[in-house]
């Protein structure tokens, strides 16, 4: 198969190249799949540049790729629930950059019948993520809910998610107004130019000075102070992403006086158990609302396969909104 390899990690998008690799073997759990499209995720450019490998043993080939749809073409003795030719897509620990994929068949999801293969390569990581960190985040239906960077692929997963899970306010940040005015077609009530605006003095006017109660952060320790002064009493936050850095200086006098709960979380380091546990979840929760078209996949760009360089250059200048795909 051709697959998009990694033989040495690197600051440039060149380190990605195309090559002709042998097709993976799938195990007994496992399905082996002709991959449609798979997407990027902002986790790939810290793969690229080699400070995020992917876990467990290094492979022969390393190939990036969180997530991809395509059809089954042999399912191992032990999975359930799937046959060749059935349309699926699904979460993977990296290998999604090729034209063929083994998954573990708990990781993997039936395709909705409205989703084309592109957007349904760019669903699950952002969408399983986004509803992941709500629900952690504790929200409940009437609650006020911020979410930073609504223009990439998690924030515009989880604007039309916590619409979803009964959010009355979804507040958002982004840094254009292009970016914003996009969010607010797809459900952002107040959008904020962190540029030109402070966040957190948005969110006192926005809500009587009460604040969110929940906030779904991707930016970390620049944002943390505001983000403390943004909830509201008994306030929740879930960090996903530190995209503005992970070390900071912050007032913890905050989260004592306003009893806030402040988490972390990732997806791709989780045992299996805990991954196919998310991926059903969302699947209850979520997939019927995409698969009535209630919510949408946001696909930005689509790139072939072989262009893989040229879609990190892509994701890397923050010119999406939603999701870049690579096609096969
Ligand atoms: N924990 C998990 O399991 C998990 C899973 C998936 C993703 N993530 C994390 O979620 C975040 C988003 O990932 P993604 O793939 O959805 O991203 P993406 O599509 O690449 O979009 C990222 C956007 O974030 C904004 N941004 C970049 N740096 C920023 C900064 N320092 N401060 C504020 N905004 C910034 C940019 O938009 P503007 O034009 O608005 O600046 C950029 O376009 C990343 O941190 C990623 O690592 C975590």
């Amino acid at each position: 198969m051709h697959a998009i390899v990694l033989p040495k990690p690197g600051p440039e998008p060149e380190a990605l190249q195309y090559r002709e690799i042998p097709d993976p073997v799938a195990g007994p759990e496992e399905l082996l799949v002709r991959v449609r499209a798979a997407a990027l995720n902002r986790a790939d450019l810290m793969q690229r540049r080699g400070g995020y490998p992917q876990p467990g043993p290094k492979p022969e080939h390393e190939i990036l790729g969180l997530e991809f749809a395509g059809e089954v073409i042999a399912v191992g003795a032990a999975t359930e629930g799937f046959a060749p030719g059935d349309r699926v897509m699904g979460l993977l620990a990296g290998g999604g950059y090729a034209e063929k994929v083994a998954i573990h068949h708990r990781l993997a999801m039936h395709v909705p019948a409205n989703l084309s293969w592109v957007e349904a390569g760019a669903t699950p990581e952002v969408y399983i993520t986004a509803h992941d960190a709500l629900v952690q985040g504790g929200l409940v239906a009437g609650e006020r809910v911020l979410v930073h960077a609504v223009g990439s692929g998690v924030g515009v997963a989880a604007i039309q998610v916590a619409k979803v899970m009964g959010a009355s306010l979804v507040i958002g940040t982004a840094g254009s107004d292009e970016k914003l005015a996009r969010a607010a077609e797809i459900g952002l009530d107040i959008g904020v130019n962190y540029r030109e605006s402070d966040f957190a003095a948005a969110v006192a006017t926005e809500t009587g000075g009460r604040g969110v109660d929940v906030i779904l952060d991707v930016v970390g320790g620049e944002y943390l102070e505001r983000n403390l002064k943004a909830l509201a009493p008994k306030g929740r936050m879930t960090f996903v992403g530190l995209m503005g850095g992970a070390v900071t200086q912050v007032n913890l006098g905050l989260i004592l006086a306003k009893r806030l709960q402040l988490r972390g979380t990732v997806l791709r380091a989780r045992p299996l158990e805990e991954k196919a546990y998310a991926v059903r979840a969302f699947e209850k929760s979520v997939l019927p609302h995409i698969a009535s078209g209630r919510v949408k996949v946001v696909v930005d760009s689509v790139f072939p396969l072989a262009r893989a360089a040229d879609a990190h250059r892509h994701l890397e200048a923050n010119a999406n909104f939603g999701k870049v795909v690579l096609e096969c």
